[in-house]
């Protein structure tokens, strides 16, 4: 067999955060920014990963468990063996241009990429929805249960199925993803992405705290799930920390919902609003922001972007901000003032253009 090459999207999120894992809403979408993979099969089991952007490279089967990025690889192919996919070893050879640790997701880039070519490798359809939904479920089972970060499904999800021009509604009650059109250049508009170079991990804890104190909630409630709990009985719960984690919840599925409709109507100056008050449910009843992300927030709010917010895990990463075109110059010099006066180290800057879902390269 001979060499495949695959690619898959970094993303950001819209709006809808840490409601994947509560069975709700999120709008995400993929990122123009890669990671690619080159896949060599081998006559043994033995996977050889490099990667552009790491100094360790990693030898071994998949049973040996590395640590770091290789995890990510190793992972995947697990899950696909646990499909039932006759998985070969190979050489793999990484390379991305998905800014690391910036909340971003590039390790759901990274596995989807190698799902993808492993799918080539192995001639499945990778026109067929239900193909790409699979391959996303393993991915997130190997970052699960592989690696170990006990993350929801929407970082894997939007990879293996954007749209180019499109957000993605995901319903994480019937897992339903539904393009949603995003047209911000015939808008005049730009998403701006601030990544504050605060480095988060999805592993060090704080987002699984977020995680059992959303399902001690949902327990509270006695429903299986936030998303089947009612906004109006919120009240009930004695913990004062528990209410506010499930109205951050609960109102984050409606705040999606009312973006969808802004971006319908083409009502920018609404969905801005929706944005900046998606920020404060996560910095104050959530309490997944931090001083670099409101920084950042308030500062594009106050110097032309129709709306801001944080994006993604929390805990530092990156933030979006809905900017008119003619305005991105002054927020981003703006925004690194900022962080200059604050002794805070340049945050970096890309702009957000809807790109496309995992695919085949080359071979396969
Ligand atoms: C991370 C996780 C996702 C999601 C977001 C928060 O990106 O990987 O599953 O929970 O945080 O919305």
């Amino acid at each position: 067999m001979s060499a495949v090459v695959a690619s898959a999207p970094g993303r950001v999120n819209l709006i809808g955060e840490h409601t994947d894992y509560n069975g709700g809403l999120c709008l995400p979408l993929a990122l123009p920014q890669r990671t690619r993979v080159t896949l060599t099969p081998r006559t043994d089991a033995t996977l050889q990963l490099t990667s552009a952007q790491e100094d360790d490279s990693w030898q071994g089967v998949v049973e040996d468990r590395p640590g770091g990025w290789a995890a990510y690889v190793a992972g995947v192919v697990h899950e696909l063996r646990e499909d039932g996919h006759d998985v070969p070893g190979f050489e793999a050879a990484v390379d991305s241009d998905v800014p690391l640790g910036a909340g971003l997701s590039s390790s759901a880039a990274l596995e989807c990429s190698v799902a993808t070519a492993i799918a080539g490798m192995l001639g499945l359809d990778l026109e067929d929805r239900g193909v790409r939904r699979r391959l996303a479920t393993a991915c997130i089972r190997a970052e699960n249960d592989y690696v170990g970060a006990p993350t929801g499904g929407m970082d894997q999800t939007v990879a293996m199925l954007a749209r180019p021009g499109h957000a993605l509604l995901l319903d994480f009650a019937d897992d339903s993803a539904t393009p949603v059109e995003l047209p911000l250049e015939e808008a005049g508009l730009v998403l701006l992405v601030v990544d504050t170079r605060v480095s988060h991990a999805l592993t060090d804890g704080s987002y699984g705290d977020r995680r059992e104190e959303s399902a001690a909630a949902a327990r509270a409630l006695g429903v299986p799930s936030l998303r089947n709990a009612d906004l109006g009985r919120i009240e009930e719960l004695d913990d004062d920390v528990l209410r506010r984690r499930a109205r951050h919840v609960l109102t984050e599925n409606l705040r999606v919902l009312a973006a969808v409709g802004a971006l319908g109507d083409r009502d920018w100056d609404e969905l801005g609003r929706v944005l900046d008050s998606s920020h404060v449910s996560m910095r104050d009843d959530f309490e997944i922001s931090c001083r670099e992300l409101d920084l950042a927030v308030e500062t594009a709010q106050a110097t032309g972007a129709l709306g801001a917010r944080m994006t993604g895990g929390g805990f530092g990463g990156s933030a979006v901000a809905l900017v008119p075109s003619g305005s991105v110059a002054r927020v981003e010099a703006a925004v690194s003032a900022a962080f200059g006066d604050a002794s805070l180290a340049t945050p970096a800057y890309l702009e957000a253009t809807p790109g496309a879902a995992a695919r085949l390269e080359a071979g396969g």
